[in-house]
């Protein structure tokens, strides 16, 4: 059974509460928590102060998927928002070995975030540090984009990569998940689903959730 992770991203930002109340009372696992800062991707989603008021709420571990161009600046602020796991980008990370220790050593789980371009190979020198990977399969930025088929062969080749290491990191994939898209990609080795759309613009989430939970 894979971990589901909800994004928040696509829930009704006017009734943030009862949507954190409906993953709390779903078979969800984590709460997936997507910050942007407008400079890494060209969109701005919500901060630290909105968190403040999510962890309150969530009775889900915080799943922190950070867009930004310096998160090592805010390792602080992450874990004071309760977080989990901290994923930071490959693509802003020029100390990556330094950074994934600095995210252990406040407490966090420590998670890589590669974008669809970025090969899973650049990864073999970290892979046991890491707790999680999470490969994107869409540009980040928005939610409710498609699917990038190409998701499914990175998935297998990074289950490789972790087994060939004897790394207990997870898989996680992100964007275009569905039941279909997410039966592709568990068949090839992935761990946990992040879904938004899928799951809050869905007549009933609660179900979406159990059927992501089913795969
Ligand atoms: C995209 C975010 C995703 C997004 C997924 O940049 O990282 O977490 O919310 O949304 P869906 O599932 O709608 O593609
Ligand atoms: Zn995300």
């Amino acid at each position: 059974m894979a971990i589901i992770a909800p994004s928040l991203l696509s829930a009704d930002f006017g009734n943030l509460a009862s949507s954190i109340e409906m993953v709390n009372k779903s078979d969800a696992d984590w709460l997936h928590i997507d910050v942007m800062d407008g400079v890494f991707v060209p969109n701005i989603s919500f901060g630290f102060p909105v968190l403040d008021y999510v962890k309150k709420l969530s009775t889900k571990p915080l799943d922190v998927h950070l867009m930004i161009v310096d998160p090592m600046k805010f390792v602080k602020e992450v874990k004071n928002s309760n977080a989990y796991l901290m994923n930071i980008h490959y693509e802003v990370s020029t100390h990556l070995h330094r950074s994934i220790q600095q995210i252990k050593e406040a407490g966090m789980k420590a998670a890589v975030t590669l974008n669809p371009h970025t090969p899973v190979s650049l990864l073999q020198d970290v892979v046991e540090d890491l707790d999680m990977i999470l490969l994107m399969s869409v540009n980040p930025g928005f939610g409710g984009q498609k699917f990038i088929p190409n998701t499914v062969n990175k998935v297998a080749e990074l289950k490789e990569l972790i087994l060939k290491k004897g790394s207990s990191a997870l898989i996680e994939v992100d964007g275009g998940i569905n039941l279909e898209t997410g039966k592709l990609v568990i068949d090839a080795g992935a761990d946990a689903l992040v879904a938004g759309n899928f799951v809050f613009k869905s007549e009933n989430p609660i179900e979406t959730i159990a059927a992501l939970k089913s795969l």
